[in-house]
This record gives C-alpha cells, structure tokens and sequence, in this order.
C-alpha cells in the first residue's frame, strides 16, 4: 500500500502514485488536468505557442494515458471532479461518460489581449461511485473563476486558477481528504489548508511549479488562521 506523507505536493508523475493507493482511500480527487489528448490540431499549434504556455511541457497526452488516469481516480477516491476546455468537451464527454456535469464560467485570461477577456465557459466534470448526500452542485451558473495573468497573484504556472469555488466544492461535499493529482500551482493545496480541517496531497510533475504551491500553502494557513481569530472574537 501506498505510504504518502499528508498536506505535503510530491514533484513526480502522478500515474504510477496513483496506482499504489488502495480503493476508496480519499474522499475526493479534484483536479485540473493536462487538457490535451495528443492531436495535432490544437490552436496552440496553428499559432504558434502563447507566451504565456512556454514553460508548459506537460500539456499533451493521448486519450489513452487519460483514461489511464481517470480509471484510478475513481477507484481511489469516492468523488471525482475535473474540468476540461469548452473546445474538447464532446471529446472529453465521449471518453469519461460523467455522473454529472455543471458549467462553470471562466474568464480567460491565457494570453494578455482583448479576446483573453471575454468570458468563456469550462465545463466541470463530476463523477460520482455513490452520489454524496447533498444538493447536487452541477447546477451552479455565473461562477468566475480568474486564470492566467489575470489573477491577482502572480504564478508560473500559467493555467493558475483563483481557487474559492474549489473551497466550497471541497466543504460542499464534505471532503475530509483529498488528491489533486496535477497541482500545477497549487489552488487545491490553498484551499484545504484554508478550509483548515481537510488533509490533502498533491502530484506535480513539473518542479518549477515548486515555489507557486509553497506561496498558495502560505496563503491558505494564513487565512485559516485569520478565520480562526475572528472565531475567537465571537465566541
Ligand atoms: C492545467 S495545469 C493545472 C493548473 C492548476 N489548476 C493551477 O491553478 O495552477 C496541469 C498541470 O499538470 C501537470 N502535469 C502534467 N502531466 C503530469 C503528470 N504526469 N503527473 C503530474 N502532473 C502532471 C502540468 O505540469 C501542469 O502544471
């Protein structure tokens, strides 16, 4: 069985990992994956790379390394949620056949022009082996979440995403551990350090992406213990 440290990010691929953690043994994987599938046809290669996704080297998989990978996240964790592009959907939907889906509005913001602030939708996947007792959240509208040089915080990793929308599928499911398997810059790590009761652990392959989720821990612990000082004034 698989021996992992709680709360702490893991600098390796994350396929072999998950293959050594017994079933069922998180309550959620939520994630943000590498979103290519190994065509040739992508805009990234009509135009030439964004400036922003030149340190990318991880972006493009094929569709079997995917369904490698969402094979093992629902059998190691009982709540499964992704998103993918608006561009891939109906491939992404032909491949994982998902319990549940919710739309989730996304401003844009890969690269620095106008078209990169125009609000486009990222569909969220949910997979569920049992579904959670409580109000289904693949109803949820009009959530923007910011990427890329648009949040406020600076990132390497350039897909960064502000992350409270994470924080409250994370409480709203009940989640008392979890995985992010492709941590990138670590939101998933900042909102469970936030959220305070939630042990988390993350894969990333890429080490340069090293010190985002040191800086996003930082920021989850500091504002736990913001919320709990302003607990201990009301109480
Ligand atoms: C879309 S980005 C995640 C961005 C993240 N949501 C954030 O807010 O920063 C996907 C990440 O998966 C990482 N990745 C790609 N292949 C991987 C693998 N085999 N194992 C672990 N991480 C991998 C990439 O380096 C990239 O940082």
């Amino acid at each position: 069985m698989e021996t992992r440290e709680w709360n702490k990010c893991y600098y390796e691929d994350c396929l072999p990992a998950l293959k050594a953690f017994p079933n069922g043994y998180f309550d959620m994987l939520i994630t943000d994956p590498p979103w290519k599938t190994g065509k040739k046809s992508g805009w990234r290669e009509k135009k030439g790379k964004p400036i922003n996704m030149k340190d990318i080297d991880y972006m493009n998989y094929p569709v079997e390394w995917h369904l490698q990978w969402i094979t093992e996240a629902r059998r190691i964790a009982k709540i499964v949620i992704f998103c993918v592009p608006l561009k891939d959907e109906n491939e992404w939907t032909k491949m994982v056949d998902p319990k549940g889906k919710f739309i989730l509005y996304f401003k844009n913001g890969f690269r620095p022009t106008k078209i990169s602030l125009r609000n486009s939708y990222s569909p969220y996947f949910t997979c569920f082996d049992k579904p959670p007792k409580i109000k289904p959240l693949y109803n949820i509208f009009g959530i923007v979440i910011k990427a890329g040089f648009l949040n406020k915080t600076k990132y390497k990793n350039p897909s960064a995403k502000s992350s409270s929308f994470f924080k409250y599928l994370i409480k709203g499911f009940n989640a008392k551990t979890v995985i992010d398997p492709f941590m990138g810059s670590g939101y998933t790590a900042e909102q469970c350090e936030e959220l305070g009761n939630v042990k988390w652990i993350g894969f990333e392959i890429d080490d340069k992406n090293k010190p985002d989720v040191e800086k996003r821990v930082a920021i989850g612990k500091r504002a736990f213990l913001k919320t709990k000082d302003k607990q201990k004034v009301l109480f």
